[in-house]
């Protein structure tokens, strides 16, 4: 059977954002896993610290006798807050650099009640848990719905899936269809959310607000963060990408403003069981 246009479009998406290896130095993982470890813990309280709505909403409906699995749990921003409200919570990550520094927030803050596993979702079995939340751990699948009927499989009440949600009149939308011929330039809400449509799953969202805009102190380093995000290297389109920064980016104080920036979407639902 051919694959519907929005899972199809995940798959291509996902293959074309880690077109390095799944494994090994270079692999979005491996990237992931650095990026994450030299910003350690302080960014991960930053970001933990500040109001999440959707965590919030998540958290809210936990009782104190419920089991969550975190897929793709990292250093322990949902798992730690999860854990003080659940009986337990099951940590799942690929990468076990990531889940020693969970464990040791974990116990930083007196917790013991987080088991960790590490694995990759595609292959893990970790058991049936009361809730299954994967906050932005998909963007490694290229079958979008082979993974969230994974997560369903494995919950008794509820199924959360996190994704980011790009923006409708993005800088990186506009150069991504200019340079790949594609205005999605990574996997994401809009994608992923219409691809579960089409298998069926009908989830409820809700939209984290206000967006978080980009801002960078100069157009070089507007420069160097739009070609991360369109994976180009060294002298690639760079005239084109600068004209468009000058047209595009506002000029506040002395900071670019994107309209670019990061807002997340919670996709949930129940499973059918
Ligand atoms: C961007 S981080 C998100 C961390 C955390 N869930 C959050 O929202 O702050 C993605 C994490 O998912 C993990 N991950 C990505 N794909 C995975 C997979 N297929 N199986 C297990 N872990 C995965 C990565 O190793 C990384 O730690």
């Amino acid at each position: 059977m051919t694959e519907t246009y929005w899972k199809q479009t995940w798959r291509e998406l996902v293959e074309g954002f880690s077109a390095e290896p799944a494994q090994g130095e270079n692999s979005l993982l491996a990237r992931w896993g650095k990026k994450v470890k030299s910003a350690g813990y302080t960014e991960h309280r930053r970001k933990r610290d500040r109001d999440d709505p959707l965590m919030r909403f998540v958290i809210d409906r936990v009782g104190p006798e419920d089991t969550i699995l975190d897929v793709g749990a990292a250093i322990g921003r949902w798992s730690i807050p999860m854990a003080k409200k659940a009986r337990s919570v099951t940590a799942l990550d690929a990468l076990p650099g990531m889940l020693d520094l969970l464990r040791e927030n974990a116990r930083d803050e007196g917790i013991d009640n987080i088991q960790t596993i590490q694995g990759d979702w595609s292959t893990a079995e970790p058991g049936i848990h009361d809730y299954v939340l994967a906050s932005h751990s998909a963007y490694t699948s290229p079958d979008i719905v082979g993974y969230a009927r994974k997560i369903e499989r494995h919950a008794r009440k509820a199924c959360y899936i996190v994704l980011r949600v790009p923006m409708h009149d993005g800088v990186v939308g506009e150069l991504s269809d200019r340079i790949h011929g594609n205005w999605h330039d990574s996997p994401n809400f809009t994608v992923g959310y219409n691809a579960l449509l089409e298998a069926g799953i009908t989830g409820h969202v809700v939209m984290e607000e206000p967006v978080r805009h980009w801002s960078d102190t100069s157009l070089d380093d507007a420069l160097l963060r739009a070609k991360r995000h369109l994976r180009l290297s060294v002298d690639d389109h760079d005239e084109a990408i600068m004209e468009t920064l000058q047209r595009r980016l506002v000029r506040r104080g002395d900071e670019y403003r994107w309209p670019d920036g990061m807002q997340s979407a919670l996709i949930w639902w129940r499973p059918a069981n």
